[in-house]
């Protein structure tokens, strides 16, 4: 029986350097793509695909985080004498319900495997997806959504991918691919950011996972990979075979905010696609080009 996906590990505890100084005493998850943190894209993503219990890898300067799923009471209690719904509705959007959200601390930065290993007590023998919050998504059916799904198809492990140029490989995992449909691709191997001549494909993984508890055991060998880090992609790779893996080419756009550039062309993007701005974001921006 398939189980049903409701748990979701979100890695926050990363240092943010390709963000200096914007991330100096910041979180870089709480940067705003127009006028929403990066993590909360994320969680609200990960509830519309049945998602329930959260757990957010945190290290240290990440308290904001925290703060920002937590009740607001004298900011809530001041909105509410001053009349202003629609602001006190925005502040409900981003609550959880009580006992939703754990934390666990990463003590060190040993890489995304071992950030996603100290999740495992969370995890326990359940399913669970992983999103890395600086991947962020623009779709019609949210990404998380469209993993789901595609688990519920397969019972196994499914992460979303994308083409890159082959110049890129060495950013990202990389899949060995099988049987392909164009959506769902078998995957037959991983390799963790491998040089443009040793990849096997140029189908990159993006910051969305469905993975199966048996990876915490592989995570838990604490092996270092690409460089010098316990890779996720490393641990998943000692699944294949064992249980159904697929890659998805989920539909919509990926923008890696982790990036200047890829953080500003975000915010175009999403501010386009809101109704109330477009029209002034598309005049101001044929000045500039
Ligand atoms: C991580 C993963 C990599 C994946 C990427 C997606 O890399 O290790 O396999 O392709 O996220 O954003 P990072 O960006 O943390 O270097």
């Amino acid at each position: 029986m398939t189980k049903p996906l409701r748990k979701a590990v979100l890695p926050v505890a990363g240092l943010g350097t390709r963000f200096l100084p914007a991330t100096k005493a910041m979180a870089k998850e709480m940067l705003p793509v127009v006028d929403k943190p990066l993590i909360q894209y994320a969680v609200e993503e990960a509830r519309a695909a049945g998602i329930q219990q959260f757990c957010l890898i945190t290290g240290r300067g990440k308290t904001a985080i925290v703060e920002h799923f937590d009740i607001a009471y004298e900011l809530e209690a001041t909105l509410r004498m001053r009349h202003k719904e629609a602001e006190l509705r925005m502040l409900r959007e981003a609550q959880l319900p009580p006992g939703a959200m754990v934390t666990v601390r990463q003590q060190e930065p040993m890489g995304l495997g071992h950030a996603i290993w100290c999740a495992r007590a969370f995890v326990g023998d359940d399913p669970f997806a992983i999103l890395l919050p600086d991947d962020l998504v623009l779709s019609e059916t949210p990404c998380t959504q469209q993993l789901a799904e595609a688990y519920y198809q397969t019972g196994g492990c499914v992460v979303a991918v994308t083409e890159v140029p082959r110049d890129q490989t060495n950013r990202y995992g990389i899949l060995d691919i099988g049987a392909d449909d164009g959506r769902l691709v078998e995957v037959k191997g991983l390799v963790e950011k491998p040089k443009p001549e040793d990849a096997p494909s140029n189908l990159s993984i993006i910051g969305r996972y469905v993975l199966r508890p048996e990876v915490m055991q592989y995570l838990g060998m604490l092996e270092r990979g690409a460089g010098g880090e316990v890779q996720l992609t490393d641990a998943m790779a000692k699944l294949i075979g064992q249980v159904p893996f697929h890659g998805l080419r989920y539909e919509g756009r990926r923008f890696d905010c982790g990036d200047k550039i890829g953080f500003l062309e975000a915010q175009i993007a999403f501010a386009l696609k809101r109704p109330e701005m477009a029209a002034q974001v598309h005049a101001f921006l044929k000045n500039y080009v």
